[in-house]
């Protein structure tokens, strides 16, 4: 499956949807989220940092300011926020390379703020529907993102809920 598209209703929605991610997840791979301010990037990855077990009390938080957080969990969670990002040579600053092709999980926020492409295995981007309605359209770049979607297509809905 390259694409794969889905709905939430709320919050808790998108954060069990991005937990079962963290959980799928094999080291290496890299996330892309976009969407508008306010579309639930970050309530995304909240939950891919409880689906791979990031403790209490290091909140997976906004890192619009410090453009990159790091996060402790099954494997670390590398959370990137490109929203103020203007230069790419911030990016190499940061180490975004060495990150991205390291043993974690890396997830960017308003990638599309990059000027050049970002190489991810699957890319999702977050739209706001009516209320508290999201849709979320996942896209595979390689066998690796396209066996993550099937495993995410394969047991949603999850978390208890019963979606008709
Ligand atoms: N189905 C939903 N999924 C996610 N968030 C939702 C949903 N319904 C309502 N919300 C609300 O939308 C907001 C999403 O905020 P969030 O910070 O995750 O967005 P964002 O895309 O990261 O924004 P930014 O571009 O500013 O970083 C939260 O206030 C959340 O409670
Ligand atoms: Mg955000």
């Amino acid at each position: 499956m390259k694409n794969w598209q889905t709905t939430t209703a709320s919050p808790e929605e998108t954060r069990c949807l991005g937990g079962l991610l963290g959980e799928f997840a094999e080291a290496g791979i890299v996330v892309l989220l976009s969407g508008p301010l306010g579309a639930g990037k970050t309530c995304f990855a909240q939950g891919v940092g409880s689906g791979l077990g990031v403790p209490e009390s290091c909140p997976v938080t906004s890192p619009s300011y410090t453009l990159l957080n790091v996060h402790p969990g099954r494997m670390p969670l590398h959370h990137f926020d490109l929203y103020r990002l203007s230069m790419v040579d911030d990016l190499a600053d940061l180490g975004y390379d060495e990150l991205a092709e390291g043993e974690g999980l890396t997830l960017v926020e308003w990638a599309d703020r990059m000027t050049g492409e970002l190489y991810a295995s699957v890319s999702v981007l977050i739209e706001s529907l009516d209320g508290h309605s999201r849709r979320l359209t996942f896209e595979a770049s390689d066998a690796r993102g396209q066996e993550l979607l099937d495993q995410l297509a394969g047991s949603w809905p999850g978390c208890g809920q019963s979606r008709a």
